[in-house]
């Protein structure tokens, strides 16, 4: 796929680092939000939608319906949701979110075929190499054959990579790691690509963004196992950054922007899959949370589209009213976080005007 933006948007992120640096502040993220760039052709804008919030609050169906072009079950289609015992899969909540998504006429990402999280018991307890590969293989072939032709992207894999890489040990410890050791990850998208041919396969992870070792290592091993899967002949299209961006923290925009040229190398897309900002140590004031919020989802977003155009920008959720962030990073002062593109009351916020700016025709 071709670099869909001209080299000279890297000068302006680098006059922003200098900015950053004159300013002597963390990070862009303290700046107000720039202008920015604007995507030449509309990115597909999507969320994450939850099925319970999705049967109880109308408004979070509306915010849904008028902002996304993509929708992924957040949690339901997970193995927690689908497999509550070995024997049946209920699919009850993936079918009704996918079933708004088509008639609505929005595409759809799956997430995620193997993840070493939201594991039924019964999953916690397979024991042996043969057992774990009947099970994955089994469990690959029923989801993506139900929705074959529908969902048109997996998050095949789902946070393989450990978080702080050591030398010799890239694979995060799951018990798909232990009982089949890295092979895991070409049985998930070997069996994906058999079952549905034409899906987009993509291997999800996060924390690509800040400086530092450990993501530079995680950049490197996710390039290393899409590298070894098209080796191998196996499918895969694409690296998903979850993109969950602490406000608190900088981001490493070389880094960044490197891995997008490598993943160009490769004939991968990118996707952002997960975004949303995680302000817990910023100060209490809203309107200089919501500012500093933008202004890192515009950095970002900048860095990344200046080299390598994204299939698709989602967040995870839409409103602050619902979002994994208040509960697992409660703010020492009890002010709820403020993560996502609108607030708890479905209005937007700045970090929605930085988001229109790729979402919407630039014409
Ligand atoms: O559905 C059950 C419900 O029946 C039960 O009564 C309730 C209380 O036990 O639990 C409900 O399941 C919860 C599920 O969310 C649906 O609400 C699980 O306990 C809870 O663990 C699960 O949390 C999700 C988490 O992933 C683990 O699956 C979060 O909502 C979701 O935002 C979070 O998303 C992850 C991505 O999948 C991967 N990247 C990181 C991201 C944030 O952690």
């Amino acid at each position: 796929m071709r670099q869909s933006e001209p080299d000279r948007h890297i000068g302006a992120l680098t006059r922003r680092d200098a900015l950053v640096a004159a300013a002597g502040v963390a990070s862009a993220a303290m700046l107000a939000p720039g202008p920015g760039l604007a995507a030449a052709r509309p990115i597909p804008f999507g969320s994450a939608a939850q099925i319970e919030t999705f049967r109880a609050d109308p408004r979070y169906r509306q915010a849904l319906t008028s902002y996304c072009d993509v929708i992924v079950p957040m949690n339901d289609l997970k193995w927690e949701a689908i497999r509550h015992d070995r024997s049946r899969f209920d699919f009850s909540g993936a079918d009704e979110l996918v079933a708004f998504a088509e008639r609505s006429g929005k595409s759809l990402r799956g997430h995620a075929l193997l993840w070493g999280e939201a594991l039924p018991p019964w999953a916690k307890e397979i024991s042996t190499r043969a057992e774990a590969e009947r099970e994955l293989v089994q469990h690959i072939e029923t989801v993506v054959d139900r929705y074959k032709g529908r969902i048109a992207t997996w998050d095949v894999v789902n946070e393989v990579i450990k978080f702080e890489p050591l030398p010799g040990e890239p694979m995060r410890d799951t018990i798909w790691q232990r009982l089949l050791g890295p092979a895991h990850v070409e049985i998930a998208f070997r069996t994906a690509a058999r079952i549905d041919p034409k899906a987009r396969l993509v291997l999800n992870d996060f924390n690509f963004e800040e400086p530092g070792p450990g993501p530079a290592a995680r950049r490197k091993i996710a390039l290393d196992l899409c590298r070894r899967l098209k080796d191998k002949g196996i499918p895969v299209h694409g690296i998903g950054l979850q993109a969950h961006l602490y406000a608190d923290k900088p981001l490493d925009i070389d880094g960044l922007q490197g891995f997008m040229v490598e993943l160009g190398k490769l004939d991968l897309d990118v996707e952002i899959t997960e975004l949303d900002v995680i302000d817990w140590k910023l100060p209490a004031d809203t309107a200089t949370r919501d500012r500093a919020a933008a202004s890192l989802v515009g950095t970002f977003l900048d860095a990344i589209v200046s080299v390598r155009r994204p299939k698709a920008i989602v967040t995870w959720g839409l409103s602050d009213r619902y979002s994994w962030v208040h509960e697992t990073f409660p703010r020492k002062d009890g002010a709820r976080a403020r993560p996502l593109p609108l607030d708890a009351d479905f209005r937007p916020k700045p970090m929605m005007a930085v988001l229109d700016r790729y979402r919407r025709s630039q014409s």
